[in-house]
């Protein structure tokens, strides 16, 4: 009897459950599709008496109400907890969401530049400590103790020790070339970016710390030519073609002889403005060629190799080529400032 046959039907949909999505699919088809039980079931009930149609009519409905809310709870539970079907619900013909991408630090920018352009001339990269002992820092640079140079550079002290020499935050990258020289056997062609510290008042133009690159070549029969034409090079390819340098004489301890080397305003190009202070040149390094001492304080046959070191500040470089005016800036990390540093190198 039909009735019999809907009251079996109506507890196995009772207590059908499920959460996988295609047993609900087979479950659909079973009973709601086209060629399913409730089709049949229908089409049975028209050969039944106009008597009994009046009792099954209502019967019959029900039982497919209940068999489309089982089906619509089970899909709608699938739905929300499937991921795979929310991955179906994403629609792939959307414009994707932008996001922001962040910037590098300007002084990472110049940095990196400074990398590549001596990388060209086969210029490796080395690094070392931050915290320094007076060996490297002072004494193995040919600055000798009590030395009136070790004023130069206002130093943090970490440690005071005059038997085994002071411990403080190093005041110049010029360590490092000590720490290679000791470690290696020249020739060496390394640059060396790093932070360095200085006991300065902090204002626009001085910070306590600040990053400087140090450049360090050693062979045989290296001139001051050399130095010339590398760091010629290096201006050229940073500020442009047509970048005029001067160097002036000066004094560093490690370096004999010793100059300052100026480029042409890269700003006025020469004409004259706030930048270079109205001299159309501004001064970016200091170099030399490095002291007969220092070769020998690091086991470097004096005789047999000689060779010239560079040194500047990475802040210096940086105010030059985006016309940054105050130091304090590149500390603050303020992002409205960093931003507008958007660099094709990601
Ligand atoms: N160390 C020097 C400074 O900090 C710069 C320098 C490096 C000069 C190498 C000459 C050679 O001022």
């Amino acid at each position: 009897m039909l009735q019999d046959k809907i009251t079996t039907l109506t507890s196995e949909i009772n207590a059908f459950s499920t959460t996988n999505a295609s047993e609900l699919e087979q479950f659909r088809i079973k009973f709601l599709g086209t060629k399913g039980i409730i089709k049949d079931i229908f089409e049975e009930f028209k050969t039944v008496s106009v008597e009994e149609k009046k009792v099954l009519g209502k019967v019959l409905n029900e039982f497919k109400q209940i068999t489309e809310t089982k089906y619509n709870e089970l899909k709608e539970f699938i739905d929300t907890h499937s991921t795979q079907s929310e991955t179906a619900k994403i629609d792939l013909t959307l414009p994707g969401e932008g996001f922001e991408i962040g910037s590098r630090h300007p002084l990472a920018l110049v940095r990196r530049e400074i990398v590549e352009i001596f990388a060209k001339l086969g210029f490796s990269v080395a690094e070392g400590p931050e915290i320094e002992d007076d060996w490297h820092n002072f004494s193995a640079l040919n600055f000798p103790p009590e030395h009136p140079a070790r004023d130069m550079q206002d130093t943090f002290f970490i440690k005071k020790d005059s038997e085994n020499g002071d411990i403080a935050l190093r005041t110049h990258t010029s360590s490092v070339q000590v720490r290679m020289m000791e470690n290696g056997k020249p020739p060496f062609r390394a640059i060396m970016p790093g932070r360095v510290y200085r006991n300065e008042a902090i204002s626009a133009r001085a910070h306590c710390f600040f990053h400087q690159i140090e450049g360090l070549y050693v062979d045989e029969n290296v001139s001051f030519a050399d130095l010339k034409q590398t760091l010629f090079y290096f201006v050229q390819e940073l500020y442009g073609e047509g970048t005029q340098v001067r160097f002036r004489p000066s004094y560093f301890p490690f370096t004999e002889p010793s100059a300052e080397m100026d480029i042409s305003c890269s700003i006025c190009k020469g004409e004259g403005c706030q930048m270079c202070k109205g001299s159309g040149w501004v001064e970016i390094l200091g170099c030399g060629m490095v002291d007969p001492n220092v070769l020998e304080n690091c086991n470097i046959d004096s005789k047999k190799y000689s060779g010239f070191a560079f040194g500047m500040g990475i802040e210096r470089i940086a105010n030059l080529k985006f016309e940054i005016k105050d130091l304090r800036l590149f500390s603050e990390n303020d992002v409205r400032f960093l931003k507008q540093y958007k660099s094709s190198l990601i």
